[in-house]
This record gives structure tokens, sequence and C-alpha cells, in this order.
């Protein structure tokens, strides 16, 4: 068994990454977490009882994991707060086996404020973001304008930093033709937060590399998915973060020796949230069947994700721009029953057949899925705990994906709960 790995989402996010990373931290000492913030909403199931989280790493539920909020998430103190009280409500203590990093860029009042306020000037052509004020905090950070949780060690000089933020962004926000925030009752809100989490901020960097030396035991948990990535995703839908292998390098701050096992989680179909293209997109009943049998409403926003069948253009993208060596594969148990399954393996863009999604995002938008269609089955695959009780179609839709795209599916999703998966 591999000792350190990191699980990464390859389509738009909500791939079941909870569940996975949920099952693998029982092996792992530390669980961290690298990028995106508060717009995360990763689901775990056990014993029947449904943890969302957000901020924390999923691996959380391990009472015996050091969990760890790397430098390149972006922090929103109020969020963190309000899922450490759920987890305490539940019984569960984890701030003393927390540590945030002092690099990270606090979300402050102002950046939920501007995404509001940049999405509604937007009109037709928002995003659909989380409204968790990811873009204009990862905006701060680029800019050199942000506030990091390190400065929470003087409070003081820091409130008078955060004030400051807040009367200079109300600029913007009235430019883009919305109300400016009331800075004392923004600061009254934020606060008593920011003065919670200020003893668990700590050299992040430092704990993590005496882990290392210690032969310590890391699990990566990705944020989002491939196709959300800032760079190589669907631009400008997309959120601001690194979603892939380098977002875990550049917000941990270990090196690329030290990462490991890269395991891409799949959904056996395909979902995405928020708006922009989508090649394999079912905008008839077939699509909303996918989305009541799976249940697809956002964990973070609970929106409808707009569903479709399996791409594996895009998959096969995120695993070349990632170095994955094995997939898990979620949600099987939702294609139960389905006649047939066409998955979609090539895209046409003016009479030529691509094998990777187009930079351009009007190109994009133009491209035709190229579907093979694959038998389903009628049996249920509802948690099957081996591969041979899948059923036979099942089993060959499983290998498909891997001569396709090449690389190994080692998990097997059969159910939401923490025991449904196949492990091969
Ligand atoms: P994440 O953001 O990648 O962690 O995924 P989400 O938690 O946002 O969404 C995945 C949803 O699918 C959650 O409701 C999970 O409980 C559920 N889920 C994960 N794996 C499976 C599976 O194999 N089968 C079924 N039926 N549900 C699953
Ligand atoms: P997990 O970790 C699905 C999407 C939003 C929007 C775009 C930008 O649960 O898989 P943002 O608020 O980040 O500026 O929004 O990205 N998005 C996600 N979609 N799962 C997520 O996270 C997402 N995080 C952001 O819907 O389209
Ligand atoms: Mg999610």
């Amino acid at each position: 068994m591999p000792r350190n790995r990191v699980v990464l989402g390859l389509q738009w996010g909500d791939e079941g990454k909870g569940k996975v990373i949920d099952l693998l931290a029982a092996d792992a000492d530390l669980v961290v977490r690298c990028q995106g913030g508060a717009n995360a909403g990763h689901t775990v199931v056990v014993g029947g009882k449904k943890t969302v989280l957000h901020l924390l790493p999923s691996g959380v539920l391990n009472p015996n994991a050091r969990c760890i909020i790397g430098h390149g998430v972006v922090l929103d103190p109020i969020a963190l707060c309000h899922e450490l009280d759920e987890l305490l409500a539940g019984g569960s203590d984890v701030a003393p086996r927390l540590v945030v990093a002092d690099r990270a860029h606090l979300v402050l009042p102002s950046h939920p404020h501007l995404d509001r306020a940049q999405e509604a000037a937007k009109g037709a052509g928002k995003v659909g973001t989380t409204l968790r004020g990811i873009g204009p905090c990862y905006t701060d950070k680029a800019a050199r304008t942000g506030v990091r949780a390190g400065e929470l060690c003087d409070l003081k000089a820091c409130e008078a930093r955060v004030r400051e933020h807040i009367v200079r962004s109300n600029v913007y926000a009235k430019a883009l033709g919305a109300e400016p925030l009331d800075v004392d009752a923004a600061m009254a809100a934020w606060l008593p937060s920011a003065m919670r989490i200020a003893p668990l901020v700590s050299d992040s960097i430092r704990v993590l590399h005496e882990a290392m030396a210690g032969g310590k035991s890391f699990l990566f948990e990705g944020a989002q998915g491939a196709q959300l990535d800032l760079d190589v995703g669907t631009y400008p839908y997309v959120t601001s973060s690194n979603t892939g292998i380098g977002g875990i390098l550049t917000g941990s701050g270990l090196s690329h020796k030290q990462l490991g096992q890269v395991i891409g989680v799949v959904k056996a179909y395909t979902t995405r949230v928020g708006s922009g293209p989508f090649t394999a997109e079912l905008t008839d009943a077939r699509g909303e069947a996918l989305r009541q049998r799976g249940r697809e409403f956002g964990a973070t926003t609970g929106r409808p994700r707009r569903c479709g069948w399996l791409d594996l253009v895009i998959v096969g993208y995120a695993c070349r721009l990632n170095g994955v060596d094995a997939i898990a594969l979620t949600k099987l148990d939702i294609l139960d029953g389905e006649r047939e399954l066409p998955v979609c393996t090539g895209y046409r863009l003016d009479g030529q057949v691509l094998d990777g999604p187009p930079a351009k995002i009007e190109d994009l938008a133009r491209v035709e899925p190229i579907y093979q269609t694959l038998p389903g089955w009628d049996k249920p695959s509802t948690g099957a705990r081996t591969f041979d009780a899948l059923p036979k179609q099942a089993q060959d839709y499983i290998r498909f994906i891997e001569q396709r795209i090449g690389v190994p599916v080692k998990w097997i999703g059969t159910g939401a709960a923490r025991d449904e998966i196949v492990v091969r």
C-alpha cells in the first residue's frame, strides 16, 4: 500500500471525493486540504449519518488523523467555526488535531459581498459561483492585497487591515451597482470567528515536513475537479484555484517526490453545477431521471446539478494532466436499470475529431459528442462488495473505461455509505 496518496476530482467536482477520502483516511496519519475553500462540499456517510465537510478535510472522521488546512486554501473563519461546531454537537472535538496554515489567505467579509456583486453584474454571463467569496479572495491573493491567517496573531493590526479592506472593496462594490457593506456590522460578524481560529494557526510547512521526515503517511485531498481548474478547465466557467496535482504542490509546500499515488475520482456519469459548456449533457427526461436517482443537488448550495453521460474525453485529459495512477469510480449503482449507456469517447469540431477539450470556450460550446453505446444492466449493483458480484455488463462498463483511458479502476462505489464500495 502506498504511504502517501493524493485524491483528485477528474470531472466538474462532486465526483464523490469525500467518500473516497473518508475510506482511505483509515490508513493516513495526516489528511491535508491544499486549495479551494468553503465552495467545496464533501459528503461522508458513516453508520447512516451524513456529514458534509466544506473546509475541514474529509478524513476528519478518522479520530487518529491530524487535519491540515494548507496555505493554498482560502479560509473563511465563519464557515470553519460553523463546521467545527457541527462536529462538536455530534461529540467530536476536532480543534486539537487541526492545523491552519499561517500563509492561508482569509476570506474577508468583503469577499462574498463582491462575489455576489460581480455575479449580479455579469447577468446572463454569470459563472454560477457558490457565492462563498472564493474568486475575490484569490484575486486579492494574486494582487498582493490579501490578509493571511498568520496575521491573526496581532488581532488589533489585523482588524485594522480588514476594516481598511472593506472600505476599499465598497468602492468597487458600488461601481458594480451593489450596496456597500456596513463596516461595523461586518466586523462584528467576522471577528469572533477569526479570534477563535487564531490559536489553530501555525507554520503548516514545518508541521508537514516534520511529519514527512518522521515517516508519517499522508492523504492529500483535492477539492473541485479537473474541469474547474483555473488554467486547464473550461475557463472562464471555472473556480479560481488549480484543482489538480499542481494545486496540491503549491498549496501544501511539499515536493513532487513526496506525493505518492495519485487517485482520480470519476463519477460513472457526469454532473456539473453552474454555467459553462457541458458536452455530454442530457437536457431531457433522461437527465432529470439521473438527477433524481443520483440525488444530484449541490452539497454546498443545494442547486440542482446538470447531468449527462460519462465523458471519457475529459477524464482522459485529466488523467494525462495529473499523472493519475488509479481511478475510483463512484455512483455506479445510479446507472442500475439503464437499458443502454452512451459513453462520450471523442469530440467533433468542424469535421475534425479531437481527443481533448479545445481551449476556446466558444469552440468547446460547439463540439459534438461522439458516443459509443454500451449495454446497461438490469440487476442491481447496489451494495456489491466484490467485482465478481457486479452485473456482467457493469463489469464490462468498467473494463471499457480502463481500456479507453489506460488507467486501472481500483475502487467502485456502489452506494453512498462508507462500506458500499468494491476494492479491487
Ligand atoms: P465530492 O464533492 O466529490 O466529495 O462529492 P459530493 O459529496 O458533493 O457529492 C457526491 C454525492 O454522492 C454525495 O451525496 C455522496 O454521499 C454520494 N456518493 C458518493 N459515492 C457514491 C456511490 O458510489 N453511490 C451512491 N449512490 N452515492 C454516492
Ligand atoms: P467539490 O469540492 C462542484 C463550481 C461552481 C461554479 C464554479 C466557480 O464539492 O467538488 P466558485 O464558488 O468556486 O467561484 O465557483 O465552480 N464549483 C463546484 N462545483 N463541486 C465543487 O466542489 C465546486 N466548487 C466550485 O458551481 O460553477
Ligand atoms: Mg461536492
